[in-house]
């Protein structure tokens, strides 16, 4: 995408390329339904990509694609699998182990050494205010905090890419504020690729260097690619961000 917040002397390095992919569903009486059309979408590194679009328009089925949970119909994804932590649209904690115990087991299997686990469960619960919960059970915690733990558990493992399927929409907005600007932080430390599915137009504004839309016909097509124009650091309730929501809007 754009190369607006790179300077000229880097070497721009595509983490994710997707071409020509189309995707649909067999639904259980054998009829098809496509979702996905002819998608183009190239994002190099320390890009920040918003996708937006009307609810069943196929923005989750596109993360999925891009992570291998499911395979498009036609079309290449280049992106290395292992460099990708994911933010599920639902929290799929596992209900009998322990927030800490959730944690430590995605950590275990991307093979973070023992010695950093600890302290890697700590910081990522600090940096979303759930210092206190890592000894409780998810059944314990709200709808919020689960969303929270689960966005934890994609941070912990400090992945280059991150796939997150609306994950403050759970979120009171003083909480969601509040954690919109530590992830900024937390993302430009570790020099992260972000792709970021949001029904919010506004946090699309405040947070993306580039916003695409998935169009809202079946199957979808990727009807717009734009670059926020806008420099950081950004204000969330200034009148920039309040005309390119707009603007964002106008184009769902
Ligand atoms: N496993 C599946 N089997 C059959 N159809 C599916 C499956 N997953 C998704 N779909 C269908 O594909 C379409 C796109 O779903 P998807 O979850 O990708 O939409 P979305 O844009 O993420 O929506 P939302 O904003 O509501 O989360 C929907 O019509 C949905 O019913
Ligand atoms: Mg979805």
């Amino acid at each position: 995408m754009s190369d607006t917040t790179h300077s000229d002397e880097d070497e721009l390095e595509t983490v994710l390329e997707i071409e020509n992919l189309s995707k649909s569903y067999t639904n259980s009486d054998g009829s098809v339904e496509e979702v996905l059309e002819d998608i183009d979408l190239t994002i190099q590194q320390g890009d920040f990509v918003c996708l937006l679009g009307q609810s069943g328009c196929g923005k989750s089925t596109l993360l999925k694609c891009v992570a291998g949970l499911t395979s498009p119909d036609t079309g290449t994804i280049k992106v290395d699998r292992d460099s990708i932590g994911y933010v599920f649209q639902e929290d799929r904690l596992l209900d009998w182990l322990t927030v800490e115990e959730n944690i430590r087991l995605v950590l275990e299997s991307k093979g973070v050494p023992e010695s950093e686990r600890q302290e890697r469960i700590e910081r990522y619960l600090d940096l979303v205010g759930l210092s206190d919960t890592a000894e409780m059970y998810p059944m314990q915690l709200s709808g919020g905090m689960k969303q929270r733990v689960s966005i934890v558990r994609a941070l912990a493992i400090e992945p280059d890419i991150l796939l997150l399927d609306e994950p403050f929409s759970a979120l009171d907005e003083i909480t969601a504020r509040n954690l919109r600007e530590r992830f900024l932080e937390m993302i430009w430390e570790l020099n992260q690729t972000v792709l970021f599915v949001t029904h919010n137009a506004s946090e699309a504004a405040f947070l993306s260097t580039d916003i695409v839309i998935l169009d809202s016909t079946a199957p979808s097509y990727l009807s717009k690619e734009m670059t926020n124009p806008l420099d950081y650091p950004r204000d969330i309730d200034s009148e920039a961000i309040l005309d390119l929501q707009k603007e964002i809007v106008s184009y769902i």
